[in-house]
């Protein structure tokens, strides 16, 4: 019988760009799906969309002059393609703002609260924003903290001290959307009456069920459990960004409502297309085999450990009180370090996807975070130089290094062909093959766990076995020896035969590289798990080069590149982004000034160009929020064309006619608008506020700064 699998990763906000943090969820996720993927009788959907409602959305769209439609649009191209460009294969990729979304969010709200009633309302008061004529979420008020009177902290918690409290208990609370000082107002408000006692018992059962929660997960559920569950606020008051609720003029559907259910309207949209094609069942019929009650599918959610609360106790009642099944599993991750820290933009640590992309190829962190995900709640840590040691190690110096050893021989002396079937076998090879596919089953439980650092453990010592049986019979000393030919044929055979078997159990993680592998194999469509034990029979092809190991300097390029163009872009609400989740994923270490960088020696201090610049130039820039173009004049009759994120703290005017200083021998980097070819000094910390540097009177354009 076929296993029907749905999988889905959390569904990114439309107000940010992907960065290395999500890519620990959507890899993981692609990786373990892929895995099915390669498995005969599977058949395993891999569904995502992007999260496109709430206030911070509204805003944000308000703030670029374009609407919330428009910059969801534009987020939406830019998330594919910073997956396609990491290999992350969805079967749809989709939005929670569609037809479908809304359709099933209302029907779903229509079954709580007439057949489940399940629904309530209450009035509640909360700040409002006299100006902007909108209620505040708690991210959206700024104030004092009532515990340890640091000023300038958000309404839920204080960065300072740690304190959580509610927004009436700040002091002198301003709004971080006008400034005006909040008033406090009543409104109507719908609930989901969590706390009923048919939904605790059920959510009992549910999250303390083996196989549904990891066992870290459920222990945390029971401690929820015991400080009460709440009743959940599902309404918000217009203005918002989101979906109107049935008969409720005026208010709308938390983003966190209807964002799950954008799983199953991902969904909704796939079987739509699917069932396009003839001969396929009616996408109702499709959507049913996953999502009715009842149903014998399987429903897979990863998420990070933030999102645990929304998908362990408000998703599965939303489902089971709605007529729908519950999820198989979910299965949380940790959160992404860098070099031991939370991510950070002074640092330059705070990697987008797409810088990335510009520097290095996306297989190299597809293999590191395997080799570090065993499939646990715990943080994971992207070590810089770790990652460049273990990449080139492992994946160029042993496992690629198997076929370029091989492959040369087998392409010059025996036209491409490896022995026959019946000439192979001599003991030691026996050997090999035998301990290659013996591992089989411990690689795909490895997998079927996503504890890939297992699996990848386990594969690089076969790829160590391999490589010491290429050494043992050292295939360029045979070569050298007419009669044996026919050894080197066996040896470089049974090489290229164990390349293939390490192919396929990398191939979840590796899918470009298998790919290129199967073309020089020829082996096209032929390398899934079934295919292990099958010995090639057709030619090779010649041997190209499969991956060149790291630079380290791209990886220095890559920080440099984070730190021009993030750093000096903080603006005073880029926080907000995180409004409504309670747990951020980027928050500057330290409160208001970074610490000191590595000490350096002066060789590396003076390999800085610091020139002189007069700023003859400086325009807004189409599009983007933050940057400024400067032409900058460098001596000599010299320029220099600059993208500066200053846009928060100058106005183009201002800055035409002033001296400043420059990195003048800094990379030239390509960047959406154009070519930056250098950078600007300016000063920030994690305060408001940007200062560009400035020469006392009298220097000129190009004098050296030592
Ligand atoms: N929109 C919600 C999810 C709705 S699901 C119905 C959301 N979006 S998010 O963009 O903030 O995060 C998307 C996923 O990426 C989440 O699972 C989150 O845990 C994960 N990560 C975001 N930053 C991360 C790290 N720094 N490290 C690891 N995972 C992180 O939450
Ligand atoms: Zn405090």
């Amino acid at each position: 019988m076929t296993r029907k699998i749905l999988v889905t990763s959390a569904l990114p906000y439309a107000n940010g760009s992907i960065h290395l943090g999500h890519l620990v969820e959507y890899i993981q996720t692609d990786i373990w799906v892929r895995f099915h993927k390669m498995q005969a009788d599977t058949q395993c959907f891999y569904v995502c969309a992007d999260d496109t409602h709430g206030t911070p959305i509204m805003l944000r769209a308000e703030k670029e002059g374009i609407s919330p439609e428009q910059l969801i649009d534009r987020v939406w191209n830019e998330h594919t393609s910073d997956f396609s460009g990491f290999h992350i294969e969805f079967d749809n990729y989709y939005s929670t703002n569609s037809d479908e979304n809304k359709t099933l969010a209302q029907s779903i709200y229509r079954k709580l609260r007439d057949e489940a009633k399940l629904i309530d309302t209450k009035i509640i008061e909360q700040f409002y924003d006299p100006e902007k004529e909108m209620f505040l979420p708690d991210r959206f008020i700024k104030g004092e903290c009532p515990k340890c009177h640091a000023q300038d902290q958000y309404g839920d918690s204080c960065e300072v001290c740690g304190a959580t409290y509610s927004p009436t208990d700040l002091i002198n609370p301003v709004s971080a959307v006008s400034g005006a000082k909040p008033v406090r107002k009543e409104s109507e408000h719908y609930f989901f009456k969590l706390g009923d006692d048919k939904c605790k018992a059920f959510l009992t059962k549910w999250t303390q069920t083996p196989g549904h929660l990891q066992a870290e997960a459920s222990n945390k559920m029971q401690e929820w459990f015991e400080s009460g569950l709440n009743n959940w606020d599902i309404s918000r008051d217009a203005p918002y960004f989101g979906f109107e609720i049935p008969d409720a003029p005026g208010k709308y559907f938390y983003v966190w409502l209807d964002a799950p259910i954008g799983y199953m309207a991902s969904f909704m949209n796939l079987a739509q297309k699917l069932s396009a094609v003839s001969g396929q069942p009616s996408a109702e019929t499709m959507f049913d085999e996953f999502w009715k009650e009842g149903s014998s599918t399987e429903l897979y959610h990863f998420i990070g450990k933030d999102i645990l609360y929304f998908h362990a106790l408000f998703w599965p009642a939303t489902l089971k009180f709605s007529g729908h099944r519950t999820p198989t599993s979910v299965f949380a991750h940790g959160f992404l370090t860098v070099n031991g820290q939370k991510m950070s933009k002074s640092r330059g640590t705070f990697i987008t996807a797409e810088s990335y992309l510009q520097h290095l190829n996306p297989e190299y962190l597809r293999y590191y975070y395997a080799a570090k995900l065993n499939g646990s709640m715990e943080d994971i840590d992207l070590s810089l130089e770790d990652f460049t040691a273990r990449v080139n190690s492992d994946l160029v110096g042993k496992y690629v290094n198997i076929a370029s050893r091989a492959a040369g021989f087998i392409h010059k002396r025996f036209e491409g062909r490896l022995i026959a079937q019946e000439e192979r076998r001599q003991p030691e090879e026996e050997e090999l093959e035998i301990i290659l596919l013996g591992s089989e089953e411990m690689i795909a439980r490895a997998y079927t766990e996503r504890d890939f650092s297992r699996a990848i453990r386990e594969i690089m010592r076969l790829t160590d076995l391999v490589n010491q049986f290429v050494d043992q019979n050292k295939p360029w000393e045979l070569a050298k020896k007419p009669e044996q030919e026919k050894r080197l044929h066996q040896v470089c055979s049974e090489s290229l035969n164990a390349f293939r078997i390490l192919t396929i159990y990398l191939k979840p993680v590796l899918p470009q590289l298998a790919a290129k592998v199967e073309q020089f194999l020829n082996l096209e469509g032929k390398m899934g798990w079934q295919d292990l034990k099958t010995y090639p029979a057709d030619a090779i092809n010649a041997y190209e080069h499969l991956m060149t190991r790291i630079d380290p300097k791209q990886v220095e390029a890559m920080i440099e590149a984070n730190k021009a163009t993030l750093a000096p872009a903080a603006e005073p609400h880029s926080q907000a982004r995180h409004a409504e989740k309670q747990v951020n994923e980027v928050q500057p270490a330290g409160t208001s000034i970074a610490p000191i960088a590595e000490t350096i020696s002066i060789d590396d201090f003076s390999k800085i160009d610091l020139r002189i610049a007069r700023i003859v130039n400086a325009e807004h820039v189409e599009g983007a929020d933050k940057l400024l173009q400067l032409t900058l004049d460098i001596g000599e009759g010299k320029t220099r064309n600059v993208f500066a994120g200053i846009k928060s703290a100058y106005a183009p005017e201002k800055l035409i006619g002033r001296m400043t200083v420059m990195v003048a021998n800094l990379a030239p980097r390509k960047m959406k608008f154009g070519l930056s070819e250098g950078m600007v000094l300016a000063a920030s910390g994690d305060t408001p506020g940007l200062f560009i540097l400035s020469p006392d009177e009298g220097a000129e354009p190009g004098m050296r700064v030592k």
